[in-house]
């Protein structure tokens, strides 16, 4: 009786502690667009946000302008691009309130692709200096300036443009790097789902890089986009459901992945790869982008173990080489970064807006001037 009694009463005070818990990381949880009331004194106009929503809470302001550590960069930003995740850290959503702060986004800034000119280096810095023009990976792109570590940054080849290498970080590494999970080799058969966002437009154009035959999955309205690029066969998902078809494909790179592991593996050749790269965009809702998720690692970690056809999971990561070979191939005329549209800095909440409605075509660039 004595320890059912000492057994109810310890298992209440867990629940009251996690309770507590809770409310004290809940309130805890927040950032410094309070604290930061005063003016700055190095000013620079930046895109922040301050609460979780819909693009309306992302507002241009005046903020301090940040100064590099011994092994960053501070670059004067030219151009930035948008992605999907762009629109995920706004979402109020309670998967991204658990990773980005759960009263408030811990990190205000946006933005992570960059190019632009050097202004300053810290003093590790070796492979840059003031004046170089240079694109890559940071936080906080959409501004005047941000800091980039040097091992996040190239140099940008002169013949292409800011808006252009602002394009290539986070899509173009993301096509390259799921196409080398998909062990890509010319002359095999790749299907892209999902062919004509900010992903699709680089992997339709790396994979026919590679020398393979291309079916690029898109809707009617983007049928003259994906053959502008070079997709060999068009598959139109308004009228056409790719896994009820008869061809086989040895990748099957998934933007969208919005078809069961069955159905996918019905399109495989039997050592065929299916590449989940993504969930179906910056439009894709939070319920329906955690279902996505859930299945997809246990398709990648559980159901694929049991056969031949593989479907592989991945993160992209920053990649010097890689970065350097995506601005090769446009200058070798094999690569076309798709910029749908260019917004001004002031213009960022609009363009987050349309990005949000999940039908970009290609990429949507920010610039500063
Ligand atoms: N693995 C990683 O580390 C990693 C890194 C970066 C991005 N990602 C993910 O990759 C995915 C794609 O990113 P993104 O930047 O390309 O997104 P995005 O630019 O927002 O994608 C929008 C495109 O998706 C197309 N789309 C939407 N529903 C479709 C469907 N049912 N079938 C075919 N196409 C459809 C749209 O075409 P329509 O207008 O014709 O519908 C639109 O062109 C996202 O889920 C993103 O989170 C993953």
């Amino acid at each position: 009786m004595k320890l059912k009694r000492i057994l109810k009463w310890s298992s209440g005070l867990v629940v009251l502690a996690l309770v507590l818990w809770l409310f004290i990381a809940y309130w805890m949880s927040t950032n410094d667009c309070n604290r930061n009331a005063a003016a700055p004194s190095n000013p620079m106009k930046a895109i922040r946000y301050c609460e979780y929503g819909s693009p309306d809470v992302v507002k241009l302001e005046n903020v301090e302008k940040p100064v590099p550590n011994d092994n960053q960069v501070l670059i004067k930003v030219r151009a930035a691009s948008l992605n999907a995740l762009d629109a995920y850290l706004i979402r109020d959503s309670w998967l991204g309130r658990l990773m980005f702060g759960l009263r408030k986004p811990r990190d205000t800034r946006l933005g992570r692709d960059v190019a632009g000119q050097v202004e300053a280096i810290g003093k590790s810095v070796t492979q840059f200096k003031p004046g170089d023009e240079v694109f890559g990976l940071c936080r906080g792109t959409l501004a005047e300036y941000a800091v980039a570590f040097e091992r996040a940054l190239v140099i940008k080849p002169a013949s292409v443009s800011f808006e252009q290498a602002a394009s290539l970080p986070i899509a173009g590494l993301t096509a390259i790097q799921g196409l080398r999970e998909g062990k890509i080799q010319p002359g095999q058969k790749v299907l892209v789902n999902g062919a004509t966002g900010g992903v699709g437009t680089f992997a339709v154009q790396v994979a026919k890089s590679f020398g393979t035959e291309v079916t690029a999955v898109c809707s009617t309205r983007n049928v003259d986009l994906v053959r502008s690029i070079g997709a060999d066969h068009i598959i139109d998902y308004t009228k056409e459901d790719f896994t009820k078809g008869d061809q086989h494909y040895d990748v099957l790179f998934d933007n969208v992945c919005n078809h069961s592991f069955f159905e996918r593996r019905r399109v495989l050749t039997p050592k065929g790869i299916c590449v989940l790269a993504g969930m179906g965009g910056a439009g894709v809702k939070g319920s329906e982008a955690i279902g996505r998720i859930a299945s997809n690692l246990f398709t990648a970690r559980g159901l694929s173990a049991f056969t031949d056809q593989k479907f592989a999971q991945y993160i992209t990561k920053m990649n010097k080489e890689d970065l350097i070979m995506l601005a090769d191939l446009i200058q070798e005329g094999k690569l076309r970064p798709v910029i749908e549209r260019t917004y001004k800095l002031n213009n960022a909440p609009e363009a987050l807006r349309y990005l949000a409605e999940g039908h970009a075509r290609g990429k949507i660039v920010i610039t500063t001037e």
